[in-house]
């Protein structure tokens, strides 16, 4: 048995999405290139590497792991950009993709004096642009928010775009289905129509969760097969990040002890959702735990015994160890009670959670493993004392 707090990612998981992908990429005649913020477990790429190569980099970091381990195909899109890293973007990408205006017409000049001197590795640009269709509801993760940062107005490029511009970008989903996008696409075209016939190639950013189940992949096709008929000779590029890595690790935690208050039965765990599952208290979300019942609708049959009929149920809050009060996310139902050393598994905890951990508390951080097709598991990472000390000065 593996010694928990642990991360564990499944090639088997990982390769069904992979193909799944691969296929929407033919179907739908789109290029797919992989979201870093949400995968970079690098020692996971060379599975992803068969299928996928070209990505989508955030920062110089995001990039350099991309050229490193992945491959050289590097879009960017950052919100801001510096004199100070943009030489490095176009060092290192084949699209960059800016926020406003104001940055491509500081950097216009950079790029076409790399153009020139470097013809075999141009970069081409693009503009961000906001569809102003909000189909997400959390907030937090809506990019058409009103007052949002991200995004050209349709009002700075209603003349069309400027010189040196070959592409557009948007990015309004989140977990979204492709009848969502639709929505999104047919604001795009109202508000920016003129600029579609003009560039040379759209990217439709992240959001597009092609491999939950019950994402409708035919409609993508249509949807996709209809562009390419209304605009002739536009590339289309999706970014997804969460669609790569979606539903392919857990986390695995064992009960340390159980403590009550006020009637509320809580299980502390070896793990803390504040360090290790942060979108469970950003989002928030209730993760799914195999060990657990399913969820009821009615919370009152939680109290009925056995002697209706009904199987009782053990109610426990998880606690995280960190010493932040709100350290946990909610109640699970069990068919027995809860004691030390039980194992619980906190299920779909790869994408965007093992790139958000924190060592916050300095407490111990689970390693990482890859469970391979054939074989045990393989150990990728994991974590001591000079990972928290190297963190600090
Ligand atoms: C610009 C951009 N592209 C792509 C993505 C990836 O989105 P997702 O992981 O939801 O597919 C994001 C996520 O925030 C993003 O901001």
């Amino acid at each position: 048995m593996l010694q928990t707090p642990y991360y564990i990612i499944y090639e088997e998981k990982l390769i069904r999405n992979l193909t799944l992908l691969k296929k929407v990429e033919k179907e739908a005649d789109v290029k797919i290139i992989m979201a870093f913020k949400a995968n970079a477990l690098w020692k996971t790429f060379p599975i992803i590497n068969k299928y996928f190569s070209s990505s989508t980099a955030s920062s110089l970091n995001e990039m350099q792991l991309s050229l490193e381990f992945l491959g050289n195909d590097v879009h960017a899109y950052c919100p801001v950009y510096t004199d100070k890293t943009f030489p490095e973007f176009l060092k290192g990408c084949s699209h960059i993709t800016f926020n406003s205006l104001a940055q491509f017409y500081h950097f216009h000049p950079a790029i076409i004096e790399w153009n020139e001197a470097n013809p075999d590795s141009k970069v081409s640009a693009g503009i961000r642009v906001n569809p102003h269709c909000s189909v997400i509801e959390t907030d937090i993760y809506n990019p058409c928010v009103p007052g949002s940062r991200f995004g050209e107005s349709r009002e700075a490029l209603v003349d069309g775009l400027p010189t040196g511009l070959d592409g557009i970008h948007f990015h309004a989903l989140c977990e979204s289905d492709s009848h969502d996008l639709a929505k999104v696409l047919d604001a795009l075209k109202q508000q920016y129509g003129h600029l579609l016939k003009q560039a040379k190639w759209l990217n439709m950013g992240g959001g597009h969760l092609m491999t939950r189940k019950g994402y409708d992949i035919d409609f993508l096709i249509a949807l996709m097969k209809n562009l390419h008929a209304v605009y002739p000779g536009l590339k289309i590029i999706m970014e997804p990040g969460s669609a790569f890595t979606w539903q392919t690790g857990d986390l695995v935690t064992e009960v340390l002890d159980v403590v009550e208050n006020a009637g509320i039965k809580t299980a502390i765990i070896d793990a803390s959702f504040a360090c290790h599952m942060p979108d469970c208290l950003e989002m928030p979300y209730k993760p799914v735990i195999k060990e657990a019942l399913p969820d009821i609708d009615n919370p009152d049959l939680r109290t009925n015994d056995s002697s209706f009929g009904v199987p009782k149920r053990y109610t426990y809050r998880l606690g995280g160890n960190s010493c932040l009060s709100g350290d946990f996310v909610g109640d699970w139902d069990f068919s027995s009670p809860l004691k030390p050393g039980d194992r619980l598994t906190l299920c779909d905890m790869n994408h965007y959670t093992t790139v958000k951990t924190n060592m916050f508390n300095g407490i111990q951080h689970p390693s990482i493993w890859l469970k391979p097709i054939e074989g045990d598991p393989i150990l990728l990472r994991r974590f001591s004392y000079e990972d928290y000390r190297s963190r600090m000065d």
